[in-house]
């Protein structure tokens, strides 16, 4: 895959969630943020935030209801971590986030909404890393990246998560036999307990953790882990061998969240669709061969054609220049 292009948690109050991300460096992207949702970016990546119930539904999202990432996400940053430190704490309402700093190594911070204790709240993990910084900026100058640009937060490097014990072999089938990646890029560790997918385009993974207490499909009854992922694959071929896998299985999933809106946001239904709008879902995260889900959370799964894709080399700017008899004509130029 090419990126982890977004994760989306649906937040209770969109102003507080906006001014903790702009502490920590990110940007606002202001031309997909609107009346219902802010997004933020962090290099190629984003944080997606609807304050609203869904499209159709503009009741805002209830304090117990805001979702929270069962797990960390790492956060790369170009800038001292002091002056992270020094944003949150003049915000009255961040100055709690921080949870610790470690040797002026790493920044551990937790998210401003959630609201039963610090198990509910989303953990950030801020390090400072000069060659992924280099390597994830040298990416975001080859590209067009997001309206908005970049900020000091310069990559999402890794983003763990939890998993039940006994599932990890299932999720590296899913994505090995399911979504059709390259096996050198989906590799299980400590005795099978782990696994860890790397993306392509920056020095990014996503990673599964089994431990005690999780659960495999706290999605489907617990609105605090219904948030979703967007990641890119590498190719129109990947994007229909994974569609058509995910159809044999039944496995095609619908959020009704996202109904009435732009289709490119929605859910496709058909193969049709899917090219049409680069973009379709599936919630099950599930073995091929033995159909057991190893896990569930839902995936926008997309290839480059999908009208938000940040991954499109940057346009050629118009250069004029004199050809011979004096005549001035535009060329483009990289
Ligand atoms: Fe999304």
């Amino acid at each position: 895959m090419l990126l982890l292009e977004h994760i989306n948690l649906n937040v209770d109050n969109g102003d507080l969630a906006l001014r903790f991300f702009l502490a920590l460096g990110a940007v606002q992207n202001t031309k997909s943020s609107n009346s219902r949702q802010v997004h933020v970016n962090i290099g190629l990546s984003q944080f997606h935030l609807p304050f609203h119930v869904s499209v159709a539904n503009p009741s805002p999202v209830a304090q117990g209801d805001a979702q929270f990432w069962r797990g960390y996400v790492e956060l790369v940053t170009t800038e001292p971590l002091d002056a992270i430190t020094k944003r949150l704490l003049m915000d009255s309402d961040l100055a709690e986030c921080q949870v610790e700093g470690m040797n002026n190594e790493s920044l551990l911070v937790q998210s401003p909404w959630g609201c039963h204790g610090k198990d509910s709240k989303s953990t950030f993990k801020i390090i400072q890393n000069k060659a992924v910084a280099d390597a994830a900026s040298a990416a975001l100058h080859a590209v067009k990246g997001h309206h908005g640009g970049f900020g000091r937060l310069i990559a999402m490097t890794r983003c763990v998560h939890t998993c039940k014990v006994g599932t990890a072999r299932l999720i590296a089938n899913f994505y090995l036999h399911v979504l059709d990646l390259n096996p050198k890029k989906v590799r299980l560790f400590a005795n099978d307990t782990k696994v860890l997918i790397q993306f392509d385009v920056t020095p990014q993974t996503l990673e599964f953790h089994e431990t005690e207490r999780a659960r495999s499909d706290e999605y489907d009854d617990t609105e605090n882990s219904k948030y979703h992922i967007a990641v890119y694959l590498r190719s129109e071929e990947s994007f229909r061998t994974a569609f058509h896998n995910v159809c044999r299985a039944n496995a095609l999933f619908v959020n009704k969240k996202f109904e009435g809106g732009p289709i490119e946001f929605a859910s496709s239904k058909t193969l049709h669709e899917a090219i049409l709008t680069g973009q379709f879902r599936v919630k099950n995260m599930f073995d091929p061969v033995t159909g057991i889900v190893g896990h569930v959370m839902e995936h926008e799964i997309r290839m480059m054609s999908h009208v938000a894709c940040p991954l499109r080399p940057r346009a050629r700017s118009i250069m004029p220049v004199v050809v011979p008899g004096g005549k001035i004509k535009n060329v483009c130029k990289l």
